[in-house]
């Protein structure tokens, strides 16, 4: 780079409409350049000029607050903060109401709870757009998540991510790759790790590498776990610097597939992003998780299960909440970056226990202890302030009990999708003594 002197130069997207020239982007400081082979058939590279660098800016692969050097006459440069200066400012507002708009999306994991709610979230209030739904149905995912949805817009392939022949066909001609798919649940990942190896990890690496090869853009979703726990009394909360210390199988898997996309965006200047996100709640949860779990057990005449002593502390999120985030990450958010995603809903198990079982009219004390997740982890808490400042986002359920409440008349109005899961999820966690 002529800027830093790293050598991390970067290729422009397809979208920039600069992909003919040997246009280049530093990886390190975002200095951008053209490169031109000039009469005597050497190259040299030249400063960028005012609308490639409006280019760049609007496909999102330029960064509206850092320095750029620009060439404002054939002969004259002068390095820019766009922010700071008049004609910049103007194509900067400009800029932040376009940002990227993707009109195909490929969904994995579509047919989960958060991916479907998302897809949901996107056909409501995105009609343009069109989604290709990718989703191996395993025990956790559910065709009828997306049902109604309209068939013009949301199209359902099944099939297995890490199935690079598939890849092969679906990835070309979408912008933008929206991946939830994985095995999501920390019980499952301490009874047979295996699974979560190859579908978190492999599968992230295959799509990582279809994004790559046709150029694709990449959200990964990800979760709050990787960063281990923290004390139930310790006043502070994750941020985007909180170092990596995942405590089960599923979030080592998670914390490995979130290096992977860090490495392809430095290594091959992919252009991704990444969310973690704490606990979900809402419509079309599978029932192996706590509140669904509880809920329907509630309904079916069974005492709820609450691990260990109860005290450990949950960052509660409605997942509608989170598809509004990732939607404007995916759109607004800065390449190579991580954002956190959380509502402040910090709650302990007991507590969240003891108001599901107020709100089903039952006795707040109406629930067994049962043996508790080896290595469970403490209490998670995120600090979203990075997401909220920079990109305006915040969550619109914010009363958790009235969220709670929505949340269980979901679950008695559709007794038929989950009652069909509950007698084998349940006696999994027998056996396991849970
Ligand atoms: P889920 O288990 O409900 O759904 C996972 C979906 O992925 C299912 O539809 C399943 O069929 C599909 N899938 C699994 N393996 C696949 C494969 N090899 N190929 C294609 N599809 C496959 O999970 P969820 O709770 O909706 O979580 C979705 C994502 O969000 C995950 O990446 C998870 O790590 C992350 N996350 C979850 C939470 C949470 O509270 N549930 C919080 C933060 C982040
Ligand atoms: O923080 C984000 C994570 O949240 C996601 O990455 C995971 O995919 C998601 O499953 C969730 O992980 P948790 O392990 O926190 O969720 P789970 O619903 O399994 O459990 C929530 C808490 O409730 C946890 O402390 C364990 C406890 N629990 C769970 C069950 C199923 C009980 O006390 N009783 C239960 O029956």
């Amino acid at each position: 780079c002529d800027q830093c002197g790293e050598c991390l130069y970067q290729k422009p997207p397809k979208e920039s409409g600069y992909d003919c020239q040997w246009f280049y982007k530093c990886m390190r400081c975002a200095f951008l350049t053209i490169r031109m082979v000039d009469r005597g058939g050497l190259y040299r590279r030249y400063p960028t000029d005012l609308p490639c660098l409006v280019a760049a800016i609007r496909c999102g692969w330029a960064n509206r607050s850092r320095r750029y050097a620009i060439q404002v006459f054939p002969s004259l440069c002068a390095f820019v903060c766009i922010r700071n200066v008049g004609i910049g400012k103007a194509v900067a507002e400009t800029v932040s109401e376009q940002g990227f708009k993707p009109k195909h999306i490929l969904v994995t994991g579509g047919c989960g709870f958060i991916g479907a709610n998302f897809v949901r979230y996107v056909a409501r209030n995105h009609p343009d757009v069109h989604i290709t739904v990718l989703d191996k149905l395993t025990y956790a995912g559910n065709p009828a998540n997306i049902d109604g949805l309209p068939r013009s817009q949301v199209e359902l392939v099944i099939g297995d991510i890490c199935d690079a022949s598939l890849l092969e066909r679906i990835v070309p001609g979408c912008d933008a790759i929206v991946h939830f798919a994985a095995e999501s649940h920390n019980d499952n990942s301490i009874f047979d790790p295996e699974p979560f190896i190859r579908t978190n990890v492999e599968g992230t690496m295959r799509l990582l590498e279809a994004a790559r090869k046709y150029d694709v853009r990449f959200h990964h979703i990800s979760t709050d776990e990787v960063y281990g726990d923290l004390a139930l009394d310790d006043p502070c909360k994750f941020t985007e610097s909180t170092p990596y210390k995942p405590s089960s199988p599923y979030s080592a898997s998670k914390a490995a597939s979130d290096q992977l996309v860090r490495a392809w965006v430095r290594t091959y200047g992919l252009r991704a992003t990444i969310s973690n996100c704490s606990n979900n709640y809402g419509p079309y949860q599978h029932v192996e998780k706590f509140i669904p779990r509880q809920i329907t057990s509630i309904m079916e005449g069974a005492r709820p299960k609450l691990y260990g002593t109860g005290e450990n502390v949950r960052d509660w999120i409605h997942t509608e909440d989170h598809s509004s985030a990732v939607w404007e990450i995916l759109t607004r958010g800065r390449i190579g970056e991580t954002y956190l995603i959380g509502a402040d809903g910090e709650m302990s198990n007991i507590a969240v226990m003891r108001m599901i079982l107020r709100l089903m009219g039952c006795a707040e004390d109406s629930f067994d202890w049962v043996r508790d997740r080896p290595g469970h982890d403490r209490r998670y808490a995120i600090d979203s302030s990075k997401l909220r400042t920079e990109l305006g986002w915040k969550p619109v359920h914010t009363d958790f009990e009235a969220g709670l409440q929505a949340t269980i008349a979901w679950y008695i109005d559709n007794r038929a999708w989950w009652e069909p899961a509950k007698a084998a999820t349940e006696a999994r966690y027998r056996a396991q003594g849970q």
